[in-house]
């Protein structure tokens, strides 16, 4: 112990000394970085080779079960130095033990790496991510991940498995709901937001966390909507559409990336050293290290690219996979491959020092308890601000899907009913991947409703249905770790009671949706409906006559195509977090009026699937009557609720577009205007969004790109004119030999509330 902070000091005295020794702040910035190299070099230079490989090694801990397997001894092996890291344990008395089993017990000392999905809060749950990025506000979603790091740091995790940046155009596949969309610009800026707020400016403060990009790379685009399917797709929608948010993330200095565990053309992701060396390495200079998905190296044997374990370690290591995360493949083999001389001691120690110098950054090997904090973790986790910031943040994630006639907001007087299963529903609030938090501490959309109207209505209850009666479904839920327990009333009994119910009210709020075990990880629908014995429910009540306003609940874009024909007012609320039940409140009774607007598009019917905005135009676009023409004998190409789309208790009036120019040069900035106008009856927030067509390019271009927006609060009657400036640089594409580059030719240019309802202008770029 004396002797780890003896070489430490001596080292962070050579770097203080360097950095007095540098006035300018690049040098004082290479100065420290080469004692950090220098502190680390010395170390792997003591270091055996099992005490290296030991660093490569991620074990989870048996405190939350994450994937398929589990290794019971892990204490043993933080103890002999068999491991880098644990995930899966937290609170600071877990987390200070098992970080003394590595100092303390180990010959180096060298501190353990905490890991944990903070996916979208710690303690404090916020939305989840798909839900927070139809906010489309980045700032709110950087301090969104600033309170996570400062919770997730006070219960000693100093490493978290976000931001998810997979682009999803796909809503059978579950994990949608952890990801920001279909849209390659709105993704990037929303992982940059993650990684700023998860890291800060610098990750050696105590209340950082370092981030780690997943799933690296395009596990959103998994044949099928099917959970860990396999990936074929070109290069050229790999950097149109897929790559760009990781890419923004590793700009915005994320420390880590953890591989995917998809192939991708053939090559598993975890195996592939186009991937994890070339291109990320060689063309995106990323400087962290890359930790492999759970298990993810064992199971390029499944893939059928690995014969055996040796093997499998082989590829995997060769191409770029630094970390193992529970995989049991490097602790077992590397060492005999090293040995064979298969991996060079060169590449080993390469590795090593990426994990090593990730633990330098986080300040760890000047005091690997520096983010434990009992005081801390009293203090700040779940305190009143966060709360009331989580409440801010899930009711700007809420979107307005429909209000004929306003029936929205609702006034706080009369009998309302309040039905479905997921109205007094505290579990599901919280959504998938929710590790750490407490959802006895969710507020209930029951509970919101009640506390917001006090005793100046009534409030009447009914459960109407379960959330699925499909008992196949069910048990398979259950056995995975759902905890669901259908009613001991028959679905009957449950229509009629919640009909009876309805019809003592003025207004029906119809709470339905998906339990929060239905999307995530290993959670692929096939069938995106509402489930059957809810609709059902909504069906009978329908025929009540009652008003109804449906609230969802639910982790991906949902076919809604009956709901949206015959309901009047639908709310979609995602999975809110903690404060779900309030901000929910909020919205009904109009103290926010909604803002929202989608980051994916709601299908019409599953067979559209793929359906997103930004598609190519075809040879023969659709034409309503043409049979010769790109098109659905049975149902409309455009979705049902399309991307950017969200309705406003107020109405935003739009001008036409106006140009400052015509014509721009190369180095020109082209000034976009717009005068947008609140001419409801209430003040609102519109997200006014500007999209581009490139009409004749090199390689066919989409239909539209979202290459600016702005969130903008009017007050009823006000007017703001809204000015976006463009350059060549926002109209680059890549051109058929993958060059980037903007091409001169006429580009369309649309502004509007969604990518639908726009207004449009054209120019020219010489
Ligand atoms: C998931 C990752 C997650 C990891 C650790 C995997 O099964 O794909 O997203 O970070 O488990 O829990």
């Amino acid at each position: 112990m004396r002797y780890r902070y003896s070489i430490i000091s001596t080292w962070l005295l050579l770097g203080i000394c360097c950095m007095l020794l540098n006035t300018n702040t690049a040098d004082a910035q290479r100065s420290s970085d080469s004692a950090m190299y220098a502190f680390v070099n010395h170390l792997i230079s003591q270091m055996t080779i099992d005490e290296k490989i030991g660093q490569l090694n991620l074990l989870t801990s048996d405190m939350a079960v994450t994937g398929p397997s589990m290794r019971k001894q892990y204490i043993e092996d933080i103890k002999a130095g068999r491991c880098g890291g644990i995930f899966n344990a937290y609170g600071p008395a877990y987390v200070r033990h098992l970080q003394s089993l590595a100092v303390d017990s180990t010959r180096l000392h060298i501190p353990l790496l905490f890991g944990f999905d903070v996916i979208h809060g710690h303690k404090t749950i916020f939305p989840i991510p798909l839900a927070m990025a139809c906010s489309w506000d980045t700032s709110a979603i950087a301090h969104a991940a600033r309170i996570a790091a400062t919770e997730a740091s006070a219960d000693g995790l100093n490493w978290v498995f976000s931001p998810m940046v997979d682009i999803a155009r796909d809503p059978r596949w579950g994990r949608v709901a952890e990801g920001a969309g279909e849209d390659p610009y709105l993704g990037s800026l929303i992982a940059r937001a993650f990684v700023r707020g998860y890291q800060s400016n610098n990750l050696a403060d105590s209340q950082t966390v370092m981030a780690c990009v997943k799933h690296f790379a395009l596990y959103g685009a998994v044949e099928a909507g099917r959970e860990y399917n396999i990936v074929d797709m070109s290069r050229r929608r790999m950097f149109e559409d897929y790559l760009p948010p990781y890419h923004a993330a590793i700009e915005a200095g994320a420390g880590s990336v953890m591989s995917a565990f998809n192939e991708i053309n053939g090559i598993p992701a975890t195996a592939n050293h186009w991937l994890l060396t070339n291109l990320l390495r060689h063309k995106w200079h990323f400087k962290g290290f890359v930790v492999t998905d759970y298990n993810a190296i064992p199971e390029l044997i499944n893939h059928g690219i690995a014969a055996d374990t040796f093997q499998a370690s082989k590829l995997a290591f060769q191409a770029g996979a630094e970390m193992d995360m529970q995989g049991l493949a490097y602790i077992h083999t590397l060492k005999q491959l090293v040995e064979q001389g298969q991996i060079s001691m060169d590449a080993l120690d390469r590795a090593v020092r990426d994990v090593l110098i990730a633990k330098y950054r986080l300040g760890l090997f000047e005091d690997p308890y520096n983010r434990i904090n009992e005081d801390r973790a009293q203090r700040e986790i779940m305190s009143p601000d966060k709360l009331r910031f989580a409440r801010e943040m899930a009711r700007e994630s809420i979107v307005l899907l429909k209000n004929e006639n306003y029936l929205l907001p609702l006034k706080k007087t009369g009998t309302i009913a309040v039905i479905g299963p997921l109205a007094n529903d505290q579990r599901d609030m919280i959504g998938c991947w929710s590790g750490a938090g407490d959802w006895h501490k969710a507020v209930s959309i029951l509970e919101g409703i009640r506390e917001a109207v006090g005793n100046r209505a009534k409030i009447l209850y009914a459960l109407g249905a379960n959330i699925t009666d499909d008992t196949a479904m069910l048990r398979r839920l259950n056995a995975y770790g759902a905890d669901i327990h259908p009613s001991s009333q028959t679905p009957q009994q449950l229509i009629q009671e919640a009909v009876a119910t309805a019809r003592k009210a003025d207004v029906v709020v119809l709470c339905l949706g998906e339990s929060e075990a239905m999307s995530g990880e290993a959670a692929s629908r096939a069938d995106i409906h509402i489930p059957e014995n809810q609709r059902e429910l909504m069906k009978a009540l329908y025929a009540t006559g009652k008003p109804i306003v449906l609230v969802l609940s639910n982790g991906r874009p949902l076919v809604l195509t009956w709901e949206n024909a015959h309901i009047p007012a639908i709310l979609e609320t995602w999975f809110l977090g903690t404060e779900a039940g309030h901000a929910i409140a909020d919205v009904l009774f109009g103290d926010y009026n909604p803002s929202g607007k989608l980051t994916m598009s709601f299908p019409y019917a599953v067979g559209q699937i793929p359906v997103y905005y930004n598609h190519k135009n075809t040879g023969r676009p659709a034409m309503p009557g043409v049979k010769w023409t790109s098109k659905y004998l049975d149902i409309p190409n455009d979705p049902l609720y399309p991307f950017g789309y969200g309705l406003s208790y107020t109405h935003f009036r739009y001008s036409s577009i106006r140009l400052d120019r015509q014509e721009i040069m190369p180095g020109d900035v082209l000034h976009v205007r717009v005068d947008v106008t609140n001419d409801g009856d209430r003040d609102g927030i519109e997200i006014v969004q500007l999209y581009i067509h490139d009409r004749v390019a090199d390689v066919t271009q989409p239909v539209k790109q979202l290459k600016a927006f702005q969130r903008i609060y009017l007050k009823k009657g006000e007017t703001r004119t809204v000015e976006f400036s463009l350059t060549a640089k926002d109209l680059q594409i890549y051109d058929r030999h993958m060059h980037l580059g903007a091409e001169p030719g006429v580009f369309d240019v649309y502004v509007g509330g969604n990518s639908r309802d726009v207004q449009s202008a054209s120019f020219t770029l010489q």
